[in-house]
């Protein structure tokens, strides 16, 4: 196992010292059952897994700040019974070796030591409000030192959380996570390009099901190395593309259509999202070509704003302001650009952000604006090099009376995953073929 030991104690010791007294205390996610003895596949919890590269259930993280400070991992004990069933598990003593924690011990023993620890501490850093059973847990140990106040003990005054100090650590990214988000790019990338691709036959053709185009995601996913998909493949075809958040998949590909997948892996963790929308036969009608074309100039237009100079707003309305220029150009929208603007008339047709930071979690931690104050409306953050960002503008047009029905259900999204660099930005995406000559050209030969 090849474990970057040194990134991971360095992220430990940033956080250690951004907290500068007190605990944290972070638990990976609870395992969930499907259904009687089946369970969901394991997903560990990102801000522990963050500080830990350690992905087995059942563990907890423990700093603490101050003048010794040490970290401590808490996970379940070797148990060569249960091995038989359930397969390899580290136990304390090969874990704490093997991911560099100062200590580590049976999960069994995290109530005692933490009672030991969290006593006469000024501080508790903690994440509350994600599972029930975890927070009462810690107002258990909150509610026992507090009841030893006559003998001396005190239980921290001060309960802060742990995730605001590490959002701001996980919006920026090293460059042991700008290759892995690479990687992952590139292999959504090329699931992407398998499902427009010509081997023998073409793999996306009419009067397939979405499912089946699903199905090549995933095999390009598993072959290639990636843990699972970031998040359910969205494979929508036709009018399904105007549901934003379709994925029943379970649609014939009808002849003249367009198919829109979004669609991306998890790598080590870390996700990449990827939309491309491409007809199901190959080639555009005018009217496709005409909507792709504008938001392909959108989502150009937004990339070209992913820079250091640039505030996080910024590539959401330079896409807006391509798109809403189209919408008037082709008749949907009436009126001046800035009355289209001013009245959110475009929201028929683009009723969702341009993006949003991307890492761990598809939807990544880190705060959109600079401070939470009522009065400041638009103090949007500054892009800085090395955060990771989605792009993705779109355009959903349904039937209505007030649209012409040459474009009645046609949906339309782009979406690549960009890094922010010292001089403009990475588009760690760029392999999946995007322009309506590059897609018509992988897709020829029917
Ligand atoms: N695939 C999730 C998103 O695009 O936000
Ligand atoms: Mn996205
Ligand atoms: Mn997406």
């Amino acid at each position: 196992m090849n474990i970057n030991v040194t990134e991971f104690k360095a992220r430990r010791q940033k956080l250690i010292a951004s907290m500068s007294e007190g605990i944290a205390i972070i638990p990976t996610a609870p395992e969930a059952i499907r259904n009687r003895d089946s369970h969901y596949p394991y997903r560990f919890d990102s801000y522990f897994y963050y500080l830990t590269g350690f992905k087995e259930p059942e563990s907890v993280v423990l700093l603490v700040a101050g003048d010794n400070p040490k970290s401590i991992l808490f996970c379940r004990d070797k148990d060569i019974e249960r091995e038989i069933w359930d397969g390899f598990r580290f136990g304390a003593d090969a874990a704490r070796e093997t991911f560099g924690f100062d200590e580590a011990y049976s999960i069994n023993e995290l109530d005692t030591i933490v009672l030991k620890l969290l006593a006469n501490q000024p501080k508790l850093y903690c994440s509350l409000g994600e599972n029930t059973s975890w927070d009462a847990r810690v107002m258990g140990w909150m509610n026992t030192l507090r009841a030893q106040a006559r003998s001396g003990v005190s239980a921290p005054d001060n309960i802060s959380d742990v995730r605001k100090l590490m959002d701001e650590m996980r919006l920026f990214k090293s460059p042991f996570e700008i290759d892995l988000m690479r990687q992952s790019a590139n292999i959504a990338a090329s699931a992407h390009n398998r499902a427009m691709q010509y081997v023998g036959s073409n793999f996306t053709r009419p009067n397939m099901m979405e499912y089946e185009i699903e199905a090549e995601f995933l095999h390009e996913f598993y072959r290639k190395g990636a843990q699972a998909p970031a998040y359910t493949s969205i494979v929508a075809s036709g009018a399904n593309a105007c549901t934003l958040h379709y994925n029943a998949n379970n649609a014939k590909l009808n002849n003249g259509d367009l198919l829109l997948i979004d669609a991306g892996c998890e790598l080590e963790g870390y996700a990449s999202d990827i939309t491309r929308t491409f007809p199901v036969n190959g080639k555009f009608t005018p009217v496709q070509k005409d909507v792709y074309e504008l938001v392909l100039a959108a989502q150009a237009a937004a990339i070209s704003q992913v820079k250091p100079q640039s505030h996080w707003n910024a590539p959401h309305e330079a896409a807006l302001d391509v798109l809403v220029q189209g919408f008037i150009d082709m008749k949907l929208c009436k009126g001046s650009k800035d009355a289209v603007l001013e009245s959110g008339d475009y929201r028929q047709f683009y009723m969702h952000r341009t993006g949003h930071w991307l890492g761990l979690d598809v939807h990544d931690a880190g705060e959109y604006k600079e401070s939470k104050s009522k009065d400041k409306l638009d103090n949007w953050r500054m892009l800085e090099p090395n955060m990771t960002l989605t792009v993705e503008p779109g355009c959903y047009i349904r039937p209505a009376d007030n649209v012409p029905e040459a474009f009645w259900n046609i949906g339309i999204r782009i979406e690549d995953d960009v890094l922010v660099t010292h001089n403009g930005c990475e588009v760690l995406t760029k392999n999946a073929v995007k322009t309506v000559a590059d897609i018509e050209a992988i897709m020829a030969n029917r």
